[in-house]
């Protein structure tokens, strides 16, 4: 046994902040509400279905991960939100389409209780969008200012002495990394001076860090992926994690790469096509928006494939990915696949995929997960970036130097051995010689 991490007690109210009350964050909060009141299951989620091995697959012992360590439950989060629209979470998840009608109206007190604070926006960052529920102050350091005041109030409203924010806002346009976000006086100074390589994400992101509260980056927006919010979130003992949900296309891919990959088969061309109908569809319909999407999809296969080590396997393929906003499918989503693949003596075959997803409902468990874990991980003392959770994003943020991991069943591996390190146990390596023979 190895000596388990000090682990704070997941004691009284969470805050969970959700920047954005759109479809992925109405579906986490309704389904929240609809599990905890035993309508539906928690299917997708970790941290409320998953169990995890411990020790000698002899030894026969496999707990639900939320018993091998202190999860905040289900009862205990309180959800607190912005949006550009003034729509309470009821209102704005019968505007997603995500869930039913009848299972809305069931959880409708609960989620017209929800109502959002005035977000800070800049139309400069988000084009297709324009709603009246916005702060106004001179600064964009004032700005941040403000959210810490409304991170402060809801969590003395809501008697809660932890909080984690994951962001379930819209993607923002393409921002380059630039020296304003090289580290946090520079970060802090653009702020003051209005900045336009500072945005709104990113105030959020600050005002998390700086009261103490973890950050989750759902959306592909640089916001903490800079060194700025990241040596803030060291210093002031924060985990960060990010970026982007890894859902429908992404999470297909880094299933099957991996698989070309460990058996040494080649690939000519991968074209991923997507169409969806929801008001992220029509957010990502913007060049700008969608090019901060495209660079998040794209790096996968990169990542995964390494072309340099295995030039004639990987050198020269072609990948294109493709998202039209398609209003009829609302949430809906369909993506499709054509995989071009190399096998035996150069002889080609083809993969073809169709998914047919439901955005928001992958999404959801995505970022119950990542609120919890993040909360276990600032009870841990874990601070900075947290590549543990790699498994859930589409652009794993990694520490300086390093590539991130991509393969989805490494990033399982990872996320299982370090819960086993904190609590304590054996990590597994599934070497698995020293079982008796025969
Ligand atoms: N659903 C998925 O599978 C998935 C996967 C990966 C990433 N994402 C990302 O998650 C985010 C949310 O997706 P969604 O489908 O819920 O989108 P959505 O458009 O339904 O919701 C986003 C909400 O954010 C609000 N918003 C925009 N800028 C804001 C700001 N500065 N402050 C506060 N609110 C703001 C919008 O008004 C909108 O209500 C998007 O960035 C999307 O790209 C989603």
């Amino acid at each position: 046994m190895r000596k388990p991490v000090s682990i704070a007690p997941a004691q009284g109210p969470l805050a969970v902040f959700l920047p954005g009350l759109g479809a992925v964050a109405t579906t986490l909060v309704a389904g929240v509400e609809a599990v905890r009141r035993g309508l539906a299951k928690p299917f997708g989620s970790l941290t409320q279905l998953a169990t995890i091995r411990l020790g000698r697959r002899t030894d026969r012992r496999s707990p639900p991960i939320r018993e091998l360590v202190p999860l905040a439950g289900l009862d205990d989060l309180r959800f607190g939100a912005w949006d550009v629209f003034p729509d309470d979470a009821y209102q704005s998840a019968v505007h997603a389409k995500v869930l039913d009608r009848a299972l809305l109206d069931q959880l409708k007190e609960p989620l017209s209780a929800i109502r959002p604070m005035p977000a800070a926006f800049s139309p400069d960052h988000v084009r297709r969008l324009d709603g009246p529920n916005v702060k106004k102050a001179r600064t964009k350091r004032e700005l941040a200012e403000l959210l810490r005041e409304d991170i402060r109030g809801f969590m003395k409203a809501n008697g809660c002495t932890r909080g984690v924010m994951v962001w379930c806002a819209s993607t923002e346009t393409y921002l380059r990394p630039s020296t304003v976000h090289a580290e946090p006086g520079a970060l802090e100074r653009a702020m003051a001076d209005n900045d336009p390589a500072i945005a709104p994400s990113m105030l959020y992101a600050w005002a998390a860090i700086q009261e103490g509260i973890p950050f989750v980056n759902g959306a592909p927006n640089l916001t903490v992926d800079v060194p700025a919010l990241q040596q803030l979130a060291v210093r002031r003992g924060v985990p960060i994690a990010g970026k982007d949900f890894k859902t429908g296309q992404t999470l297909m891919k880094t299933v099957l790469a991996p698989m070309l990959k460990a058996r040494m088969l080649g690939l000519e061309g991968w074209f991923s096509t997507n169409i969806l109908g929801n008001r992220d569809g029509e957010v990502l319909d913007d060049p700008g928006s969608f090019k901060t999407k495209e660079v998040s999809k794209l790096s996968v296969l990169e990542h995964i494939l390494q072309p340099r080590m295995y030039p004639d396997l990987y050198g020269h393929f072609e990948h294109k990915v493709n998202i039209s906003y398609y209003k009829p499918r609302g949430d809906n989503k369909e993506g499709w696949d054509a995989i071009d693949i190399v096998g035996w003596l150069g002889y080609p075959m083809q993969i073809k995929v169709n998914f047919q997803c439901r955005d928001s409902i992958l999404a959801a468990p995505v970022a119950l997960d990542l609120a919890l874990f993040t909360d276990l991980a600032a009870r841990a003392g874990m601070k900075g970036i947290q590549e543990w959770l790699s498994f859930y994003f589409k652009s794993p943020m990694v520490a300086e130097g390093l590539y991130p991991e991509h393969d989805l069943f490494i990033q399982l591996t990872k996320l299982k051995n370090t819960l086993r390190h904190l609590a304590g146990e054996e990590l597994i390596t599934h070497l698995g010689l020293d079982y008796p023979a025969g």
